[in-house]
This record gives C-alpha cells, structure tokens and sequence, in this order.
C-alpha cells in the first residue's frame, strides 16, 4: 500500500514575554483549522507550534520577576499551553527553544554552517541603549545627532533614551552568497510566498539592493544557546529560532523519522511582519545546509484593533480567553476566520463582533437549526425518513449543496478560510430560503405529509453537511448541531462528503435549545471594552502576580537562611591602623575558643582607636575569609550607622565571650 499523503503546518514561535493576544489565537487557530481539514481529508498530518525561549527581553522580564529565566519560560510555556487547550488547539507538538534536543541541533547546524565558511567571525556595530538594553540600527533611530561632516555620532531610541555606538565580535551569516539562488527559487516555484505581493516586496526591498550579511551571536547576552566552539558567544535570535520547524521533527537527533516523513513543511504560517526572516534567511540556511525548502511561506495580515495596530499600553488589546468566557469558543474561532481575510489585514471591533454573533450565528445557523429541529418533532414525531424522491426546489438546494462542498474545498485548500465561510454562510442562507419557499406549514395544513417530509429531510441533511464543513474552523458547534439531528459525529466523518449521504431514520432531539443566544448588543460591546480596558489597569498577568509574590518574598529569609549566619560576642585583645589605608583597622580578635584577624574600616569613626581594647564586639565568624590590602580578614564586625558616622555594635559584659547569638 502506498504512504498516506502527509501535510506539515507551523505557526511561528511566539515569544513568551506576555500574555498571548488575539493577534496570536489568529495565527494559531488559522493552522489548527487548516490541520483538522487536512486530517479530514485523509492527510497524515503534523501540526507544529511552541515559544521562542531564548534572548535579552525573557532575561530582563525574569529579571524583574525576581527568577531564573528558565523558571520564567517554564510558567509562560504553561500558561501558553493552556490557553491552546482552551482554543482547542489540536498541534501535534508544542516546541521550546530551550528544549535539550533543540539545544543541541542548534548548535551542530550552527559548528557545520562555521566550518563550511558560510559563517564567519567579524565586529557587530549598532547602536545600543543601555536604559533599553536593546540595539538599534541607525534607521530605527527616532532622532540622529551628526559631526560637521555629517558623520553621524549618536541618537536618541524610539524609548527616548541616548544611544551609543557600540562594536562587539560576532558571527556573520553570509548571505549574499545565496542571492541569486534564492531569486531563481522564487522563479521557479511562484507560490513559495503568498499572498503574492510580498514576493515582490521581498525581491524589490531586501534582495536587488543587496542583501546584507546577517549578524547571529552575541557576547552581550546570557540566556541563548552558546556557541561550541566559542562559548562566549551565544546563538542570537534567527539561527535558534528558524531552526525550530526542523529540530521538532527530530532533524540533528538520533531520531530523524519525522523530519524523513515530513519535511519539507508544506506551509509556514507567519504574520507579515517575519516574512522577510521566513522567505529569506530561512531558505538561504536550508540550502546552506543542502536540505529542501519548505514549500510555502503564507504571510497573513494583522488584526487590528477599529484601525490601530493592537498594543497593551493603548489599552486596546483583547485577550481571548474574555471572549471565550463569554461567547463560547466558536463565536471567537468564527469571528476571526470569517472577518479578516487571511493574507489581508482586517479589523476586530466589539460593535462587529456582537453583531456577527448575533446574525451569522443566532440568527442564520442557530435559527436554521432551531427551527428544523422543531417542525421535524411537530410534523414527523421527530422522525427523519429518506425521501421518496426530489422535486424540483429540492433537486435544486441538494446541487447548490454539492457546488458549496467544492467551493468550499477549493477555498480550503488555498487558506481562504474567510471564502470558505462565506460559501458555507450562502448556503445557510440558501437553506432558510428553502424553508420560506416550500412552506412546510402550509404543506402540513394541507395533508401533504410526502412532500412534508421530503422539506425536513432535506433541511436535516443541508444542516448536516453545514456542520461537518465548519467542523475544522469550528470546534465546538458541530457535535452540538449532530446531537440535536440525532447524529453521531464519528459516523458522519467516514461517510462521502455529499447531498443525500444522511443516517435516514434517526430521531432528533424533542427540545432544540438555541446553540448561539442571541446577544444585547449594547451590553456585550460595554463588556468587551471593560475588558479591554481591564487588560491596561489591570496590568497583572498571572506570571506577573507570581512575580510581584516572589518579589515580597525576597523581603523575607526563612529561619534556615538566619541559621546560616554565625554571629558571635568577640573580645579586642589589640588593635592598629592598617599602613598604606586611612580606613581600615586590623583588629585582634578573642572569640574564647579561637582567635581571629579582623579588618574593619573603622578609622575614620574611630580615630583614637586605642580604647577600643577590651570592648566586647559582635562579629559575624562564617563570612568566608577574604584578603584586603595583602591582610586576610576573617569575619566581620557588626555596625549601624549614626547619622554621618558609624558605631560598633559593642554590648556589654553580660554577654559571654565566644557566645553565639541565634
Ligand atoms: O515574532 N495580528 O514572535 P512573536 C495577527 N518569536 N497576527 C499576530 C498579531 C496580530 N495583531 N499579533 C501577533 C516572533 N501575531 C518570533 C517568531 S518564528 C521562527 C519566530 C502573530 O511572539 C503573528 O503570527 O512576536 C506574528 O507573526 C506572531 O504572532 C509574532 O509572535
Ligand atoms: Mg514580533
């Protein structure tokens, strides 16, 4: 028997330094809908997501969370995965950078790509604000300050902070090298990048003015996969990223059956704004590393929010899990699939969305199925039986239900989700026509009971089709629409995808309850823009609660941490100025069982420091012992401070000499 046809779709890895948004529920749902009509449509498919782990921004967002990175990106991966369950989310393997096997392919790619000449080891220059921690090239600059040679000097961030000129070794990926490779690559495979507009984006902005090599470590950054050979160095940003899609099938490991079976990926959804990292970088390294090119990059557009682009601090952003509390699962999945055509950008507006849920699925699905449902139970007992035979009006919706199964198919396979739903939303429409057009009431009055059930079991069959065509995009609704006609959903999915394949004589439900309630539109728009603005005021994810707790924490230390510090009651048996220092004193220590050094810059509090000799001085005697002008001090004494000056901590002699306070 031959192999199953397979299909291998991503969605980018997204950086986990927030909380995901919409924007990312678009990208990820857009490849869970593509994935579960594959899987439908026979394909043995492979369905890749995951987060993008490692750099600057996750070491300073840990930072202020008071924890290690990786504790940092091992709660975000969490949440994230969460909330991919929430969205039913069916991938078939959840990536991270900083998974050991992902490490370790990184950085055989990055030693083979080195030793073969394609990277090579040069100076980064860029300018750098330290406030931002951030590089900048100068065209990202918001202001440049310039010599009298129109040399340009320095620059203020989009941050609003200064910026400096820096220069730190780093490796390069040459690229130019590939140009014309990867010129000839387009050429020959014109739907390597759609929509195709950006193709010519690519070529006429990035590859005909020459591409720049690509410069891919740091020595500056901490959290990222060191280079082997070069350890101060570690991989920075695409190498570690792009490489994800090939890693997660096994690619460099031991076992390498996925990536056997399923590379090249079939299609690489990613948001327009990194299609110049996926159609240009990501090819030149495939080809350095003589391996297949994926065989399309889709650059979808970005969900604004009205008109503007979404963003936390304008206070615009929308979370999906509020929607889903509120709407189900399907009115979000719907909503996004149908409203912003993928490859365009489109806009969420809370006005749009209630008024969507409202028509297309109260009023046009729900009610198709409400009121089948209905008159099946008063006219028919709720009996569906296969019907005698069409008549015309019949004949006629069971065509337009095949042609709407091609369309839809054909819409499908090009990622028109948005054109697939309107032709499935034709038909709903054509379905309810068909009710206004027979009359069944009439029918009914009038005693013609085969007729009358031709009408239902034609109505039960278009609602059946419609379900099992929204089932990818949709998730939740078509078990509920089967349950309510009798169905089973399991049965359904084997049988033929056409007009009249329907499990005749099955009962349906005796009480239809509305699948999607209708909305109070003023109402539901208040409560999306509350959240909206909750999201600003709120400002607290859960991560960030979790780290403003571990924050306090770090005002505590637990009894164990106390124990560990050894203070004990010293007696000065001498003590003299340190030559050379006009601070320090050595100080001679008795603690009655041992004797101690001590170095204590005292000088300058204490200059007749000669009656100091006999006082009795906390000190603590565990600090490990460290040398200070050439002397080792072994201990410290304890002080406070008293207004400019400071005072010993001398107690008196119902201390004990050698005592230990706890
Ligand atoms: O760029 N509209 O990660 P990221 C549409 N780690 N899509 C949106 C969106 C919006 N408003 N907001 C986000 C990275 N997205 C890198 C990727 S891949 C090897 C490395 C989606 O967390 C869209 O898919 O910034 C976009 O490309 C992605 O999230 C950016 O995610
Ligand atoms: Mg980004």
């Amino acid at each position: 028997m031959a192999d199953k046809k397979t299909f291998y779709i991503t969605t980018p890895i997204y950086y986990p330094s927030g909380r995901l948004t919409i924007g990312n529920a678009y990208t990820t749902i857009a490849a869970d809908s593509m994935a579960r009509y594959k899987r439908s449509q026979g394909y043995d498919t492979f369905f890749l997501t995951g987060t993008d782990e490692h750099g600057l921004k996750i070491e300073q967002k840990a930072e202020k969370a008071g924890i290690k990175p990786q504790e940092y990106v091992d709660n975000m991966a969490k949440q994230y995965k969460e909330l991919w369950k929430k969205l039913d989310i069916s991938y078939d393997k959840f990536i991270r950078t900083t998974d050991a096997d992902h490490v370790k392919s990184v950085q055989k790619i990055f030693e083979k790509l080195l030793k073969q000449g394609d990277i090579y080891l040069g100076e980064y220059t860029g300018w750098y604000s330290v406030e931002d921690e951030e590089y900048f090239t100068e065209s990202q600059l918001k202001e440049v300050f310039k010599d009298d040679n129109g040399k340009v000097i320095g620059g203020i961030a989009p941050s609003g902070h200064k910026v400096q000129l820096v220069k730190e070794p780093s490796y390069f990926f040459r690229m130019s090298k590939y140009a014309d490779r990867l010129l000839k690559y387009y050429k020959e495979n014109p739907d390597f990048i759609l929509p195709h507009s950006r193709e010519k984006e690519m070529v006429n902005n990035f590859i005909k003015p020459g591409l720049e090599d690509l410069s891919v470590t740091r020595t500056t950054i901490d959290w990222g996969i060191p280079v082997p050979s070069d350890p101060k160095h570690v991989v920075y940003v695409w190498i570690d990223a792009l490489s994800n899609y090939i890693t997660a099938l096994g690619y460099g490991s031991d076992d390498d059956s996925l990536f056997k079976k399923f590379w090249p990926a079939d299609v690489h959804l990613v948001g327009k704004e990194i299609v110049r990292f996926h159609t240009i970088y990501w090819p030149i390294m495939l080809m350095a590393l003589d391996l297949p090119l994926p065989k399309q990059i889709f650059g979808h557009g970005w969900v604004l929010i009205y008109k503007d682009k979404m963003s936390k601090s304008k206070g615009n952003a929308v979370y999906p899990e509020s929607i889903v509390d509120r709407f189900g699962l399907d009115a979000l999945r719907y909503y996004l699939m149908r409203a912003i055509p993928f490859g365009s950008d489109g806009s969420f507006s809370p006005e749009d969305f209630v008024e969507r849920v409202n028509f297309d699925l109260a009023n046009d699905l729900g009610n198709l199925l409400n009121r089948t449902v209905s008159m099946i139970n008063q006219y028919q007992a709720g009996l569906v039986t296969k019907p005698a035979s069409q008549d015309d009006l019949g004949s006629d919706l069971a065509k337009v239900a095949n042609e709407t199964i091609v369309e839809y198919q054909k819409q499908m396979d090009a990622l028109h989700f948005s054109q697939a739903l309107d032709a499935i939303w034709k038909f709903v429409g054509r379905a309810n026509k068909y009710i206004d057009e027979t009359t069944p009431w009439v029918l009914n009055k009038e005693g013609k009971t085969e007729e009358l059930a031709r009408v239902m079991a034609n109505l039960a069959e278009s609602l059946r089709l419609i379900a099992i065509m929204i089932s990818p995009i949709m998730t939740e609704s078509p078990a509920k629409i089967f349950a309510q006609l009798g169905l089973n959903f399991e049965d359904e999915a084997q049988k033929a995808l056409e007009f009249g394949a329907f499990s005749w004589n099955v009962k349906v439900t005796e009480k239809p309850t509305p699948i999607f309630p209708r909305r109070k539109k003023d109402e539901e728009v208040a409560y999306i823009k509350e959240e909206m603005a909750k999201a600003v005021s709120k400002k607290q994810t859960r991560s960030e609660k979790k780290a403003a707790e571990m924050e306090e924490e770090k005002n505590y230390i637990s009894i164990d941490d106390f124990d560990k510090v050894q203070i004990k009651v010293g007696q000065v048996i001498s003590v003299e100025a340190v030559e050379g220092s006009s601070k320090l004193l050595k100080f001679q220590m008795d603690f009655g069982d041992e004797k101690r050094q001590i170095l204590s810059g005292m000088h300058k509090f204490y200059p007749d420091f000669e009656e100091l000799v006999g006082k009795k001085i906390l000190a603590v005697t565990n600090l490990k012992p460290r040398k200070m002008m050439g002397m080792e001090s072994q201990g410290m004494l304890l002080s406070s401070e008293k207004g400019k000056k400071v005072k010993l901590a001398i107690v008196g002699d119902e201390h004990d000499l050698g005592a230990l306070l706890g």
